[in-house]
């Protein structure tokens, strides 16, 4: 089992609506879910959605866990969501920053309902239901997003709130002195 090329903004899988999945119990399911769970590790990311590697399928993985890029990110076991679905719990929407594997280099102030909950199929086919707050309720809204032909920065606010990595790596690593 090896990583897979990411697809970078662009390409025309980011852009279409992917498939749902018919049997998530299905081998191929279950491989497809792997491939991801390696490409993720290896690209030090926080979630992945499967168009993300060329496969236009309602498939996610949120993996919150501290990195260099999300210092305050809580951590928790890595998760295969197979057709996600969510609803806001409150109205309340809160901009954080956001990046992407698909788009490199680039940060960005995105509003995302801050309290969410989701319901999705795992790869026994079992349907859970689950609640997330701030970070990985945003994680799981930006993946989600994927699965419907959007990328975060289709939800940016305002144009100003873009900035280079490098600049969010300064301005983070003062927010922690
Ligand atoms: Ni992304």
């Amino acid at each position: 089992m090896k990583t897979r090329e990411i697809a970078l903004l662009g390409e025309s899988v980011l852009r279409q609506i992917a498939q749902p999945i018919d049997d998530a119990t299905n081998f191929a399911v279950r491989e497809l879910a792997q491939t991801m769970l390696l490409t993720l590790e290896d690209s030090g990311g926080v979630g992945l959605a499967a168009p993300q590697i060329f496969e236009s399928k309602r498939l996610i993985i949120v993996a919150s866990k501290p990195t260099k890029r999300y210092p305050y990110a809580p951590e928790m076991p890595a998760t295969v969501m197979v057709n996600p679905e969510f609803t806001p719990l409150t109205d309340t929407i809160e901009k954080d920053w956001e990046g992407c594997l698909s788009i490199p280099s680039i940060r960005a102030l995105v509003p995302r309902y801050s309290s969410i909950r989701v319901c999705y199929t795992d790869l026994d086919g079992q349907q859970l239901d689950v609640d997330f707050q701030d970070f990985v309720a945003r994680v799981f809204q930006h993946e989600y997003d994927h699965l419907n032909g959007l990328v975060y920065l289709d939800r940016v606010e305002n144009n100003q709130d873009i900035i280079s990595e490098k600049m969010f790596l300064t301005l983070i690593a003062g927010e922690l002195n």
